[in-house]
């Protein structure tokens, strides 16, 4: 398969930015002439960003499935598409042809409208890195049903906070999942989260960990039973439903400054466009490669780079149940080695960790087979990106550092493999198609190079999302409502003499937590939930292997026990509102937080005290109390 989009050199990639940004309706819309639709689109581009109101090709209809499946059909049938390791090395390997992924799909797919699921309706899946989660998620979008997957980690308070907002009816779980040396309950905690869901009809359960779990009549249905029913009909296909390009594909739930996480929806056809453009552009995919991308289904970037896009670029995607450390430091080269891949997509975290064991567990792995190394995520600091280059990459490689976001759907800002100039800690230059623009914080526009702002962009591209679910007052007032006529990133970024970009780090209340994005709020909410809590604040500290950690301080009415044990509670209570990763790293008790006369807590000042930095405080004489800042710093956990 070639990709007639693909830029090979500078130059194209020079002349693919000026026309997207000259024409970007024709720039795309040439784009999009590549892909499977059943009608062509009415409109290419309809958009403002007051409302916002974004619509790409709508009036086209598709499916994305036919895309990612059909499409391959008959010429790459027996190509393997999903190769999947599982956790334990000794298990077997399981490899799926195109073909096979989509016979899968296409019995889960009737499985799904056998047991009443329509177009439209909201089906959550809760699965570990099991090809079976891709499976599902291309069986709902084959019927038009929106998937909303929720991360193995999330807890039942989390699930139940998700079901409830998206009124999900359909669940799809597993008994469990492996991670490493653990055995994760995935069913066990999705019957938690559904005594608070009476509305979720019917619960499709995949047996994967053979770990005991409780069944309940006229609720929960094997995977298993389903499928072999719809075998037995002897009739293999389910018809695409015809989708407009408009029609939501899915919500993800993402943290954001403030209150719950909300649902963020993109729609089919944008989307599947602008996932599969920037795949085989930054990544400069060939036919045949293995594309390893680490990351979890459940977070936007195995959406969009180890299901969507790759899949519709017909691509050889490997899904890795376990962890990096598992049995050992030398997992990943160990896959890497094995199943010969040739692009390796994973997190700044994960480089952090690996180089903790040195170079010990790379000693006979040859990793001549790698041809691109991708970060995601987080910022990569230039210790980490020399040491992945070098010791990885063998000086050879590319390293792409892709900027991105949920919300973006896809990469915007990132070098292209071997094609555009890879400068370390920088994601460098927006894709075609992407118009970033730096600001203060008064709403100014920042001309010109060598500066550092905030950054947004002023034009939508066809990955953005559309909306947030149920609520499209908090996507405007999220996004569209800090700079007019603007999308606003909540990222701070430099631009350096040449123009590239580096993203500093969030500039709102979000913190990145080994890439995991995690609201301060949410996980204060979750403390002060603690019985005898009065009030807490959290803040995030630079941390040398998860980028950033959590640091609380809390203000308790009285301790219960030792005080260590009452801040085992605490972070317990988090891990069970929200999940192991918000648990605060550090909790400090202290008797009062520096807040300004009209009762804002100067978070300034506790980043100061969690960074360890308690001589660049900066100015504390408006605070109400400014004694209570030495308190603190006397307490500080460094
Ligand atoms: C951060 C993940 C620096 C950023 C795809 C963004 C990055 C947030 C990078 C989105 C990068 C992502 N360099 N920072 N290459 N990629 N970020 O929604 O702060 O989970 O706003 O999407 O991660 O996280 P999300």
């Amino acid at each position: 398969m070639s990709y007639p989009f693909q830029l090979r050199s500078a130059a194209d990639y020079e002349q693919a930015y000026q026309s997207s940004v000259q024409n970007p309706e024709l720039f795309w819309s040439q784009i999009a002439e590549h892909f499977h639709w059943h009608k062509k689109w009415d409109a290419v581009l309809t958009w403002n960003f007051e409302e916002p109101k974004i619509e790409w090709f709508k009036g086209g209809q598709l499916n994305i499935t036919e895309n990612c499946l059909d499409r391959h059909l008959p010429a790459k049938a027996n190509d393997t598409a999903l190769i999947f390791e599982p956790n334990d090395p000794k298990s077997a390997t399981q490899k799926l042809s195109y073909q096979a992924l989509f016979d899968r799909v296409n019995q889960l797919a009737q499985v799904l409208k056998n047991n009443g699921v329509k177009k439209g309706d909201r089906v959550a899946i809760y699965m570990g890195m099991i090809p079976e989660l891709a499976i599902a998620t291309l069986a709902c979008a084959r019927i038009g049903a929106i998937h909303s997957v929720i991360f193995g980690g999330f807890s039942a308070q989390s699930i139940a906070d998700r079901l409830q907002d998206a009124q999900v009816s359909f669940v799809i779980t597993c008994d469990g999942a492996y991670r490493g040396t653990k055995e994760i309950p995935l069913k066990s905690v999705i019957d938690d989260a559904l005594v608070q869901c009476p509305f979720v009809e019917k619960v499709l359960v995949y047996m994967h960990t053979h770990t005991p779990i409780s069944m309940l009549k006229d609720r929960d249905l094997w995977w298993e039973d389903e499928v072999a029913k719809v075998v037995a009909l002897g009739n293999p296909i389910c018809k695409a439903e015809v989708m407009d390009a408009e029609d939501p594909l899915f919500i993800l739930y993402t943290s954001g400054s403030t209150g719950k996480p909300k649902g963020v929806v993109h729609t089919v056809g944008g989307y599947m466009v602008y996932t599969t453009y920037s795949f085989v552009n930054v990544f400069q995919y060939q036919e045949g490669d293995v594309h390893f991308c680490t990351a979890d289904i459940g977070w936007i970037t195995g959406h969009s780079y180890i299901v969507y896009g790759p899949l519709c670029a017909g691509a050889t995607i490997l899904l890795f149940e376990g962890i990096p450390t598992y049995p050992d430091a030398g997992r990943f080269w160990d896959i890497v080695d094995k199943h010969q891949v040739a692009i390796l997509y994973t997190a700044p975290t994960a480089i952090r960790s690996l180089m903790g064991f040195g170079l010990a567990p790379l000693e006979g792995k040859s990793l001549s087979s790698l041809k691109v190394l991708g970060s995601v995520g987080e910022p990569i600091n230039e210790e980490a990106w020399h040491w992945y280059h070098e010791h990885i990459g063998k000086g050879r490689c590319p390293i792409v550092d892709t900027w991105w976001q949920t919300e973006t759907g896809g990469i915007l800002i990132s070098n292209m493999a071997g094609i555009t100039p890879a400068k370390p800690a920088y994601a460098t230059l927006p894709l075609p198609g992407v118009q970033p623009i730096l600001l203060d914080e008064n709403g100014t526009v920042l001309e010109g190079n060598d500066i550092s702002g905030n950054l947004c962009m002023r034009f939508p591209w066809p990955g953005m999302l559309r909306t947030t679910y149920g609520d499209h007052v908090r996507c405007r007032t999220n996004y569209f409502a800090t700079y007019p006529n603007l999308y606003f990133t909540g990222d701070g970024c430099y631009r350096d003499t040449q123009g590239n970009y580096r993203i500093t780090g969030r500039v709102d209340d979000v913190l990145n937590v080994s890439g995991h994005r995690i609201g301060t709020a949410e996980i204060e909410n979750a403390i002060n939930s603690h019985t005898g809590v009065v009030e807490s604040a959290v803040v995030g500290y630079p941390h040398d292997i998860k980028g950033q950690g959590i640091y609380a301080f809390v203000i308790i009415e009285s301790v219960h026990g030792d005080a260590d044990l009452s801040k085992l509670d605490i972070a317990q209570t988090v891990t069970r509102l929200i999940g192991a990763i918000a648990k605060p790293d550090k909790i400090q008790f202290v008797q009062g937080l520096p807040k300004t006369r009209s009762g804002k807590i100067m978070r300034r000042i506790l980043r100061k005290i969690a960074e360890g930095a308690v001589d660049a405080l900066g100015d504390t004489s408006t605070l109400l109390d400014p004694s209570i800042v030495e308190q603190i710093v006397k307490g500080a956990e460094l």
